[in-house]
């Protein structure tokens, strides 16, 4: 399926309108499927960090981890749009700090727009990002860069008060020109209210059915690993059962001399292979 690439405006025109898929990727290979399989966004999202580097967070990514897995997402991409993650302290220093990474990751990059995580105290970096003419995603709710902040990464905004201030929020980002937010980790109710109460998309993981669109890590949704799952995660597969299994059979057919067979193997005209026993 090739289709033309996305742009922007077509993910704002998808509010209330056909729910968008986002999923994260983070190479050439898994961001060529998930462009092969129509999904409208291509996340390269800072869970880099935790599922590709080994990380326990994602605080120690670095400008550098995401403009180099954003430059081969980019290579792969031809149809989704592609966004990438402001890593922890790339947006944070300074308003110019800012603009400059935001820059690198579009002009390095390569791709289409960043997302920041924060609150109505990102507004003006937000904004001038913008100004700047690098569209931006918000992100709130459950913001993994300062969880700890948080309380650890539990659900958000379950009281009225705290709910009041997601909801402000996601209308201040609207206002510094957010073109669409990722909602994380909310009550299914909330995600469907600040979806009714601002006018551009919202995409949710974690935020109940009634936001624009979802988006997941693709880890999480192929089950490439074995541990922890959280809530909202739906296993669209479990690759990691059938990896394993593949790779204890490659290991017995190499120990019991099954592979290679014959074949997988190139082969010499006979008369040559007794030249070359002559040669010695
Ligand atoms: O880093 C990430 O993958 C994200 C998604 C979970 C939204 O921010």
């Amino acid at each position: 399926m090739q289709q033309k690439k996305l742009t922007i405006q077509d993910i704002r025109n998808r509010k209330n309108g056909i729910p968008i898929s986002a999923l994260t990727a983070y190479d050439y290979p898994w961001a060529k499927a998930v462009d092969d399989a129509g999904i409208d966004i291509v996340l390269v999202g800072d869970s880099l960090g935790m599922v590709v580097l080994g990380y326990p967070d994602t605080v120690s990514v670095t400008m550098e981890d995401m403009i180099h897995h954003t430059k081969a997402v980019a290579r792969a991409v031809k149809h989704a749009l592609v966004i990438t993650d402001m890593p922890f302290g790339s947006y944070n220093s300074s308003i110019s700090e800012a603009i400059n990474n935001a820059t690198r990751i579009l002009k390095e990059g390569r791709a289409d727009a960043v997302k920041i995580e924060g609150r109505a105290d990102m507004a003006k970096t937000v904004e001038a990002i913008v100004k700047a003419g690098i569209p931006v995603q918000g992100h709130i709710g459950l913001t993994p860069q300062t969880a700890s902040n948080l309380g650890g990464f539990k659900v958000q905004g379950k009281s009225a008060h705290q709910a009041k201030q997601l909801v402000e929020d996601a209308r201040i980002f609207e206002e510094a020109g957010c073109f669409s937010i990722v909602l994380e980790a909310i009550p299914a109710s909330l995600g469907e209210h600040i979806s009714k109460e601002i006018g551009i998309p919202t995409i949710g993981i974690g935020a109940g059915p009634g936001c624009d669109g979802q988006v997941l890590v693709i880890h999480d949704l192929l089950g490439l690993y074995n541990g922890f799952s959280p809530k909202f995660v739906k296993q669209f597969a479990k690759i990691n059962e059938s990896v394993i299994q593949a790779l204890s059979q490659y290991k017995t057919e190499v120990e019991r001399r099954i592979f290679p067979s014959e074949a997988h193997s190139f082969t010499m005209e006979y008369e040559e292979m007794e030249k070359l026993m002559r040669l010695y």
